[in-house]
């Protein structure tokens, strides 16, 4: 490549925006409350122990957690279960320790956002469980989405819709004297059926819900499935069930299941809730919205404050992949003055460490790897791993951690079956395995009882594989080149330079096949996707995702380099 070509064309720029918002540029860490950390010592996670480990989360240098769910729920789908959404499960404690947990986050200067399920509840939420006792056309049973069956009998499912679990979205009731009733809808597993959210009731509740969170102090939402909440009037058939399955296929016509219009409105009607409270209150859609330029009206400036990008998260790690997907990304959130979020993982995808290292598996598939798959390398995944993270930590807008990246965690790869718990390895009779790899429990403290201090007896609703040790938290504090030093340095920086509400610009003569570099402010990004050395501009190199450079040195394979120059625009 000659010296300033446009291999791929200019690309997007951003401008930085001074002053603004703290959800515009904030570092949000997602605990998963059932494997952080464990006081109580049964096994699971709770929320005295997510209190007592919130300074190492301060130390980190992240700004807001994101809990996913700690209500009272079967824990059917670990907590997206919900069947009291003001309430909190006694396997994680009561709503007393989630007041403290939100005290010392707040006095820790950390702000919290809580999991919101709105799509679906429980099957034994008590609106579910009054639908069930009720008869046919109740009022009950407008809750949700009943329907009589096709078929002479009504034995066929009233459409053709499928679980994003594995089989049918419906499920036939039975009367008490056993005869079959009416079906209900579960886009996710039969335990998780739809809430109704055309009936203004199921809306005012949820108002409800909201208000009694913020009442207590929450900072927000992260919104679980919001693309899925309004259905399309009558549930018509999916014209195309065969090629999408559950799910939609992108740049084609919008599905009856997902996206529809009706949203919006509910979410406007969110905003202003939150509006109306003191602070800087933000709400985060998990709307699986593609093409971007379509998931920026979920963040238009009266709906959502963010939503994930998924488009990145998705990303294979090579150069033109993520050259045309930050672009997109920029473009897309920029028209309508939103920040764009960055995120490598979360509880539903294959842990980065491990898909960077040799797997072909697109994180959102969540089929997930067992025993019997090709098994990852674990020293190429956890060098690209942070590789990526320094890549994506030096961008503007805000970001996303998953816990235990921050400590190089891989996934684990190699849970026995007796131990899968995620719905979807019974709904598929094992043939995807699911997302329990990457849920497995903290290691804290290497060899505090059989789960290395994420509790103290060592009982473990998931069992770590052995390799977890050496991850452990306390092998890397205050350990130079540790992947969790790395973690802190990005992050301290991050800050330093305002990188979160930076700007952004391609190097254009750092991109190509085999390179990719951008401009934030006076740090010059760049990550090398081939295999020989690369000579890098002037600058001093203030982090590194290899240990041991010095400025001077080339950029080698897989790594990341930030280099501080003295002139802020684009040289
Ligand atoms: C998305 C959540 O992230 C996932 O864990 C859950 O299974 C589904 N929504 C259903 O609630």
């Amino acid at each position: 490549m000659a010296a300033g070509e446009l291999v791929w064309g200019a690309g997007a720029a951003h401008e930085a925006k001074a002053g603004a918002e703290w959800w515009r540029s904030g570092v949000i860490y997602q605990i998963y409350p059932r494997s952080f950390a464990d006081a109580n010592g049964d096994g699971m996670g709770d929320l005295p122990g997510i209190t007592s480990r919130l300074d190492s989360l301060r130390e980190l240098g992240i700004d807001a957690i994101w809990l996913s769910p700690f209500y009272r729920s079967p824990q059917k789908d670990a907590g997206y279960d919900v069947a009291d959404y003001c309430d909190v499960d006694p396997l994680f404690g009561t709503l007393a320790d989630f007041d403290s947990m939100l005290a010392r986050a707040h006095e820790l200067g950390l702000r919290v956002l809580i999991d919101l399920v709105p799509n679906h509840s429980s099957d034994k939420h008590a609106w579910f469980q009054a639908a069930l006792n009720s008869p046919a056309g109740s009022p009950e049973r407008e809750f949700y989405h009943f329907k009589d069956g096709r078929g002479e009998n009504g034995e066929l499912p009233p459409n053709n819709w499928l679980s994003l679990f594995g089989g049918p979205a419906w499920t036939r009731t039975v009367h008490p004297d056993g005869t079959p009733g009416q079906w209900y809808l579960h886009l996710f597993d039969s335990s998780q059926p739809d809430l109704n959210w055309a009936n203004p009731s199921v809306q005012s509740a949820f108002e409800d819900i909201l208000r009694f969170w913020l009442d207590r102090g929450v900072d927000g939402f992260r919104v679980d499935q919001p693309h899925a909440m309004a259905k399309a009037a009558g549930l018509p058939d999916h014209p195309d069930i065969e090629r999408a399955g559950a799910g939609f296929i992108e740049g084609e016509a919008s599905p009856p299941m997902w996206f529809q219009e009706e949203v919006h409105p509910i979410f406007r009607r969110w905003r202003a809730i939150l509006d109306s409270y003191p602070g800087d209150r933000a709400m985060c859609g998990e709307a699986y919205v593609l093409p971007l330029s379509f998931m920026a009206l979920w963040v238009r400036s009266d709906e959502f404050q963010q939503t994930f990008n998924f488009r990145f998260l998705n990303s294979e790690w090579d150069a033109k992949t993520l050259f045309d997907n930050i672009n997109e990304s920029f473009e897309a959130f920029d028209s309508v003055g939103a920040p764009s979020t960055w995120v490598l993982n979360n509880h539903d995808v294959l842990r980065h460490a491990s898909r960077f290292g040799g797997l072909k598996i697109k994180p959102t598939d969540s089929d997930g790897v067992g025993p019997n798959d090709p098994q990852p390398d674990r020293e190429l995944g956890l060098r690209r791993a942070r590789g990526a993270t320094l890549f994506m930590l030096g961008l503007a807008g805000s970001a996303y951690i998953y816990q235990g990246e921050e400590l190089g965690l891989p996934e684990h790869t190699t849970l026995a079956p007796e131990f899968r718990q995620d719905p979807t390895f019974f709904r598929t009779g094992g043939k995807r395995v699911g997302r329990d790899g990457c849920r497995v429990p903290l290691p804290w403290e290497a060899g505090i009882g059989a789960a290395n201090g994420f509790n103290a007896t060592g009982a473990a609703w998931l069992p770590q594989p052995d390799i977890y040790t050496e991850y452990s938290r306390d092998h890397q504090v205050g350990v130079e080149g540790s992947t969790l030093e790395l973690y802190k340095q990005a992050l301290r920086l991050r800050k330093e330079y305002k990188l979160g509400e930076g700007s952004f610009n391609w190097l254009n003569e750092y991109v190509g096949p085999s390179i990719l570099g951008y401009q934030n402010g006076k740090i010059l990004v760049i990550h090398n996707f081939g295999h020989q050395p690369v000579e890098l501009p002037a600058g001093e190199v203030v982090a590194s995702s290899l240990h041991g450079m010095k400025t001077g040195h080339p950029l080698a394979a897989d790594q990341t380099v930030w280099l501080k120059v003295e002139c802020e625009t684009k040289g």
